[in-house]
């Protein structure tokens, strides 16, 4: 199993350069089979929920064509399967997306129920509502859902919580039902926003992506389009926490510094100096870092995604902060492992309480999730001494060459896959 291996205490400095958004292109590689004509998706992330998702279009009979490591070719002319398989969905639970497409396209699509995952149980039962609304007929069976329609005729869809992948699975359908569909309380995030974008490349018609209504008016087919990606601003965010908790001084680049508003008035609070350019953001962490109250919320709130990242930073932040967690259920499950390394942090339902400490020490952790992983590697780069990240299989999941980007800003890490390899490490940075 690989880990890694880090010794902290380096400040971060020089530049990144941030790959596509992971979240937008799980959406919009499941939508580029609704055509039958080839699609070609550039700036897409070389990461393990991509590639596992790239798989399962291939398993149902698309042509898939990796151009290089971000560009890829797919053709959905030769599709002879509607049916999802398992390993897919357990592997990655976005396979969801596929629902969407397929059943837009097709009428007809079966994909396992995805379970839940390790930071809440993850229902999709909004994603259902929209494929009801839209007429199709949906069942559960042998765990897995079986979704079809005659016809998909537009409709008037009230989101009961302001859902992602909802908004997301029904603005795909709908694009190929009869008639206008309206989605209201729709997300805003900027991946909702670039699928809209996709799909309005390939003739969709969709207006409003990006406000909490979304106005869909049905075509016939959807046809071939080249696309670029947006950059991954949960992976620019990382990167900004990453500078501020070795007190660093990063550039990050490739980035829409309009979609890390949130995260850059959050640094700008706890004493870092944020300097914004066309396509790049500067995090200077110099001194201290201060504490803060911190709430996530859907766009253009906090993102959740980038809960544990500040967390992790406000671990040394001088005074009390207050991380509240309000999208997913159980968000929480790095804080122990921070503690081991020296953290005070205390839970308390949706909530986290940090007393800021001088300094984190190294310790052997476990990622439970992706963005706790994430948080972890940031924890062990501003420590003293050496920490050892467990399961980061998650963590290769969401960040294409982690260690290696994180090397090329001066930081002591790297992936082993053995004890032997640990001593060496060790030996090296002594
Ligand atoms: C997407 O998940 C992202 N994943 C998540 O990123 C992200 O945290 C989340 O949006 C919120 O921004 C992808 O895009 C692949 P939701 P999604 O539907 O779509 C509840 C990462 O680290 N809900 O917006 O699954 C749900 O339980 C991942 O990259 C229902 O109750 O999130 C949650 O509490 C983690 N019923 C809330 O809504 C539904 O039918 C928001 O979930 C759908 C959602």
């Amino acid at each position: 199993m690989e880990r890694y291996v880090i010794k902290g205490g380096n400040p971060l400095a020089g530049e990144v350069e941030i790959a596509g958004a992971k979240n937008a292109a799980l959406a919009i590689l499941a939508a580029a089979i609704m055509t039958d004509e080839t699609v070609l998706i550039e700036n897409m992330p070389d990461v393990r929920d991509t590639n596992v998702l790239l798989e399962a279009i291939q398993e149902i009979g698309a042509i898939v064509e990796r151009v290089d490591k971000s560009r890829v070719k797919i053709n959905g002319s030769t599709i002879t399967n509607v049916s999802v398989d398992y390993e897919f969905i357990k592997k990655i639970r976005a396979s969801y997306y596929l629902l969407g497409a397929l059943l837009g396209k097709y009428k007809h699509a079966e994909v396992p129920l995805p379970g839940g995952c390790n930071i809440g149980s993850r229902p999709i039962d909004q994603h259902l509502k929209g494929f009801r609304a839209l007429g199709a007929s949906v069942e559960i069976r042998h765990g897995a859902i079986v979704t079809q329609a005659e016809k998909l005729r537009g409709s008037h869809i009230f989101l009961d919580m302001v859902s992602v992948g909802a908004t997301i699975n029904i603005m795909m359908a709908a694009s190929l039902a009869s008639g206008r569909t309206i989605i209201e309380n729709a997300a805003r995030e900027p991946h909702v926003v670039d699928v809209a974008n996709f799909l309005n490349s390939m003739g969709a018609n969709i207006k409003g992506a990006g406000t909490d209504v979304i106005r869909i008016k049905g075509v016939e087919k959807l046809h071939k389009a080249e696309y670029s990606i947006i950059p991954d601003q949960i992976e620019a965010g990382t990167f900004m926490f990453a500078a501020a908790a070795t007190r660093g001084d990063v550039l990050v680049k490739n980035v829409i510094p309009k979609h890390l508003e949130a995260t850059t008035a959050k640094l700008e609070e706890i004493g870092c100096e944020v300097k914004e350019f066309d396509d790049s953001v500067r995090v200077i962490a110099a001194g201290n870092l201060r504490r803060t109250h911190v709430k996530t919320l859907p766009y253009p709130g906090y993102p959740t995604d980038m809960q544990p990242q500040i967390a992790a930073t406000l671990a040394t932040a001088t005074g009390t902060s207050i991380v509240t967690e309000s999208i997913f259920e159980n968000r929480f499950k790095y804080a122990d492992e921070l503690s081991r390394m020296g953290a005070n942090i205390k839970v308390e339902g949706n909530t986290a309480i940090i007393d800021g400490v001088g300094r984190l020490t190294g310790a052997r952790v476990s990622a439970s999730d992706l963005r706790a992983g994430a948080a972890l590697v940031i924890a062990g780069l501003a420590a003293e001494g050496i920490t050892i990240v467990d399961d980061i299989v998650y963590i290769q999941r969401g960040y294409e060459d982690f260690e290696v980007k994180l090397r090329g800003l001066g930081a002591e890490i790297e992936k082993v896959s053995s004890e032997k390899e640990i001593q060496k490490f060790r030996l090296r940075v002594s």
